[in-house]
């Protein structure tokens, strides 16, 4: 090959668009804006004064007043919205609390439409395992077993309930075959028509959920494994994703994100509605636990851990740094 004495390196240089703060910005393929950011809250019933969730450092279980702080300030934030999960003092074998317009998850609904109105969505988990003695998502059979279609009964009364508290979105995160179809049917039959369905479509049988138990003081013996998809299979995350698409969800969510981040790339792809991805309690935990030791520098790998869920194809993200976030973003 004949040498240009004058080139004395490659003429293509994919680093020039490196060169300065400015440029990187301007080509920057992904995006983490405020908008975008879900915060999970909880609210637990019974308490005069905030509690710490020691697997969750900086995350705390919420009393009603605490709760109108909280997103009063997210409101503030320009977050796109909060998902709330109730911590109930009494649990029963049917989860009888998640349906009672007196539980506390269905008052904090209420009390939180009152404080932010529609500044920001209003999101409820829609799920039996805060508010059964038995921690499962679930109503149980004689013999112990996750009854699918009893569930769902649950499920539809809950889904009344939530909407007429006033929530704006209803995240069904139990598993069950069947719950988008069965919630969106109890919505439109009660005239509730405007309230949308996030469905936690592909959510896996998690280790990351660890900390979240802790979160809800849940009692939960065993596993989900018969519920909760298996962790070898993303195919099996995008058949769920597209049954609760033709079941009438309105957003479809992966669950966990960042171990996921293929499934969250394969049901982008696969689905015409926003994708949702839930940066769950335990990957929260691990990057704080690693920071607390200084073995990792906190703030840029939360922004980093954000911008790979962004990049995978997740539009919104349910985090717990979410008013974190939001703060960094706009300095
Ligand atoms: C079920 C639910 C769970 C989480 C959100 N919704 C727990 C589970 O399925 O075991 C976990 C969230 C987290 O770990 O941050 N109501």
């Amino acid at each position: 090959m004949e040498t240009n004495p004058e080139v004395t390196g490659p003429t293509i240089r994919p680093r020039r668009l490196r060169t300065t703060p400015a440029l990187r910005r301007m080509v920057a393929e992904t995006s983490v804006e405020a908008r975008q950011l879900v915060l999970p809250l909880f609210v637990r019933e019974d308490i005069s004064e905030p509690v710490a969730i020691s697997s969750m450092p900086g995350v705390l279980q919420h009393t009603r007043s605490s709760l109108r702080a909280a997103v009063t300030e997210a409101a503030e934030l320009g977050l796109g919205g909060v998902m709330l999960f109730g911590v109930p003092a009494t649990k029963d074998a049917e989860g009888s609390g998640a349906i009672d317009p007196q539980g506390i998850l269905n008052l904090a609904i209420t009390d939180v439409v009152a404080e932010v109105g529609d500044a920001l969505t209003v999101m409820s988990d829609l799920c039996l395992d805060e508010f059964t003695d038995h921690g499962h998502c679930g109503v149980l059979t004689p013999d112990g077993q996750v009854d699918n279609d009893r569930t769902l009964a649950a499920y539809a009364a809950m889904a009344r309930a939530q909407a007429h508290a006033g929530v704006d979105m209803v995240g069904p995160s139990g598993m069950m075959d069947g719950q988008v179809a069965v919630v969106r049917a109890a919505l439109d039959a009660a005239e509730y028509q405007d309230v949308s369905v996030l469905a936690y479509s592909a959510k896996y049988a998690s280790a990351f959920f660890g900390p979240f138990r802790e979160a809800v003081g849940s009692s939960l013996q065993g596993d989900r494994r018969t519920y909760q998809q298996d962790a070898a299979n993303a195919r099996e995350g995008v058949r769920e994703a597209l049954l609760d698409v033709a079941e009438g969800a309105d957003l479809v969510m992966v669950k966990p994100a960042m171990a996921y981040l293929d499934v969250v790339r394969r049901v982008r792809d696969a689905v015409d509605v926003p994708v949702a991805a839930y940066q769950v309690s335990g990957e929260y935990a691990m990057l704080e636990a690693a920071a607390a030791n200084g073995w990792i520098d906190r703030e840029p790998a939360i922004l980093e851990s954000l911008t790979s869920i962004r990049r995978a194809g997740a539009d919104v993200v349910l985090t717990y740094w979410a008013t974190e976030v939001a703060r960094l973003l706009a300095r």
